[in-house]
């Protein structure tokens, strides 16, 4: 088998939604708020992946433990030879952990950052010369589609890190059910959701001593200076991370120092000082509340691992 990876592109182009006309859309809004999917450029998928090793950030290294403690069940509960995708690949770590146990055929990462994903993908097809590695380059938030030739009877579809958290309950609920649809019978999302948990916890997670959470929600605005030619003054806004604990939710901002303007194509964005643009709600749930979502988009409740602390979950959902 060869090391060489299939490549789909599944990028939209002007149909809306992009960078540029959601950067318009939300520093027009009330109040001011922009997607988190558009941290992820080359520069936010590194800082991502230097977050996840940040001793507060407790996510990666729990999930990563559960995984590889649960690997062997999950792989009898997938059965060899499946199809997996994995939504919101990154750098295609975390799957490493399920590969052998699991063996399935075929692998498609799908991510929104292309050159990212090219090197992820080529190094697992490189380390797993038994496995068809294909790449999907677009965003799977708006657009569900297998590319044409990778099909499988089953599916795995994989989605960790709590990546499910960037929805609000609603829209992780329709999500789930949109992904449903697709999916053949027998197969089954395993998903990881991060748990409520005590607020210090969570807020340290967020607000990382060596300010590489900081330096990633303000990378935004670097990315608006970059890509969009915009002109902001990057050292006025400043990283604001808080639980909201009646949304259940750690909400990130960009807070202005001052007040200012962001000019965008000769549009001026004038934000007062305090004035905040929401970058990020990464929500949180109770095992329990998070199988009645489930239940709630069609999914039976196959099985769920934890940490012996309950920091995070891992579920697997299954569509029969
Ligand atoms: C990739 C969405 C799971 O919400 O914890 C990390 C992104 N934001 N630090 C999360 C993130 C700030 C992360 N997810």
């Amino acid at each position: 088998m060869s090391t060489a990876v299939h490549f789909h592109d599944q990028h939209v182009e002007g149909a809306g939604g992009t960078f540029r006309d959601d950067v318009i859309q939300g520093l027009g809004a009330t109040p001011k708020a922009l997607s988190p999917k558009y941290f992820y450029d080359e520069r936010g998928s590194r800082l991502f992946e230097a977050i996840c090793e940040q001793p507060e950030y407790y996510l990666t290294r729990t999930e990563e433990g559960i995984l590889a403690g649960a690997a062997a069940e999950i792989a009898a509960l997938v059965g060899p030879g499946a199809l997996m995708v994995e939504l919101g690949s990154g750098a295609s770590r975390k799957v490493r952990l399920l590969l052998e146990a699991m063996r399935p055929r075929r692998y498609l990462g799908m991510d929104i950052s292309r050159d990212f994903l090219l090197k992820s993908t080529r190094r697992l097809a490189a380390d797993y010369p038994w496995l068809e590695v294909h790449a999907a380059w677009g965003d799977f938030s708006r657009r569900l589609a297998l590319p044409s030739g990778v099909e499988g009877r089953r599916m795995v579809a994989f989605f960790p890190g709590s990546s499910i958290g960037n929805f609000t309950p609603a829209e992780a609920e329709a999500f789930l059910s949109r992904l449903r649809r697709a999916l053949p019978p027998g197969s089954g999302v395993l998903v990881g959701v991060d748990l409520v948990k005590e607020r210090g916890l969570l807020e340290a997670a967020y607000n990382d001593a060596a300010g590489v959470t900081a330096a990633f929600n303000l990378n935004l605005l670097e990315r608006m200076r970059r890509d969009l030619g915009a002109a902001v003054e990057v050292d006025a806004f400043q990283h604001r991370a808080f639980f909201n604990a009646p949304a259940s939710r750690i909400e990130m901002h960009l807070v202005s120092r001052q007040r200012q303007a962001i000019i965008l194509e000769g549009q001026r964005f004038v934000f007062e000082e305090g004035e905040a643009l929401h970058t990020e709600n990464s929500c949180k749930y109770s095992v329990a509340g998070f199988q009645a979502l489930a239940a709630r988009a069609g999914y039976r409740s196959g099985a769920v691992w934890c940490d012996d602390q309950a920091l995070f979950s891992v579920h697997y959902l299954a569509n029969d």
